[in-house]
């Protein structure tokens, strides 16, 4: 088995060189990071008024803000939050009384995304960055925990149920689009790390996500919409069926 720190390792680098670079990495390197990628996921009135800067840098499989149904004064916390698109799209919809945390652990991602929010003149968004199976956050602190296209990179994802279980107060919910598969990878594929960063050998069979989720403590876990990733991330033959989903879990009040 392959060590976590070396696929946080290979991860860490592959998106710290994207945001580096800001070039293309659709086609064999996997997810893509042009506009075109936001034009794909996203409403077009969303993304009305974000600059080319924050769309281009979209590296997600969904749209976890329109999932999430996010209400003025929500706390929200954005896993793996990237060049900030979602952070951005949901400070708008929280307003001035709400707040959102977006936690990344590739410094470069981070400083495009502090680059942006200056740019944009955004107060409601902090970054932090931190590993998403350990977060920076306060226990009970969150209202809504969305995240887009980054739980298939994590090695140890019971370890993230369980820290976004911790973070959310009772009644919470979780927003999440991510890539799941219908059957598993060989070893093989799973050991081929350039994939894993590009979101697609580190994903995971929906029902064993799921269970995972179960595990950590959700109720009302939902993996649906189920749409072939091919548009997002490079499939080959041989590989399970490889979907993008949307994601809903509540933590319980009790
Ligand atoms: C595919 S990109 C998605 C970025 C953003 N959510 C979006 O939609 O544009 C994955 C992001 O998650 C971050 N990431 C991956 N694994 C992580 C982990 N275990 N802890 C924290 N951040 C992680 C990467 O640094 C990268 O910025």
């Amino acid at each position: 088995m392959t060590q976590l720190t070396e696929i946080h390792g290979v991860v860490q680098d592959h998106y710290g060189a994207i945001a580096e670079s800001r070039s293309s990495c659709c086609g064999a390197n996997g997810c893509c990071d042009d506009a075109s990628n936001a034009t794909l996921l996203y409403n077009a009135e969303l993304l009305d008024g974000l600059p080319a800067d924050v769309t281009g840098l979209s590296l997600g499989c969904g749209d976890p803000v329109t999932i999430a149904g996010l209400q003025p004064g929500e706390r929200v916390l954005d896993l793996g939050s990237g060049g900030g698109i979602d952070c951005f799209l949901a400070a708008r919809q929280v307003g001035a009384a709400g707040s959102v945390i977006g936690v990344d652990m590739t410094p470069a991602m981070l400083a495009q995304a502090h680059a942006n929010q200056q740019r944009m003149g955004v107060t409601n968004v902090e970054f932090r960055q931190g590993q998403i199976e350990a977060l920076p956050v306060a226990d009970n602190s969150i209202d809504v925990v969305m995240s887009n296209c980054v739980i298939n990179l994590a090695p140890d994802k019971l370890a993230v149920f369980r820290e976004a279980f911790r973070a959310l107060r009772p009644g919470g919910r979780v927003a999440v689009s991510d890539i799941v598969t219908e059957g598993e990878f060989s070893d093989e594929l799973r050991a081929d790390l350039s994939q894993w960063a590009g979101c697609v050998t580190g994903a995971i069979d929906a029902a064993d996500y799921m269970a995972q989720m179960h595990a950590a403590g959700f109720t009302d876990i939902a993996v649906t919409d189920k749409r072939s990733a091919a548009e997002i991330v490079p499939i080959q033959p041989g590989m399970p069926r490889v979907y993008s989903a949307r994601v809903t879990a509540l933590k319980p009040t009790a």
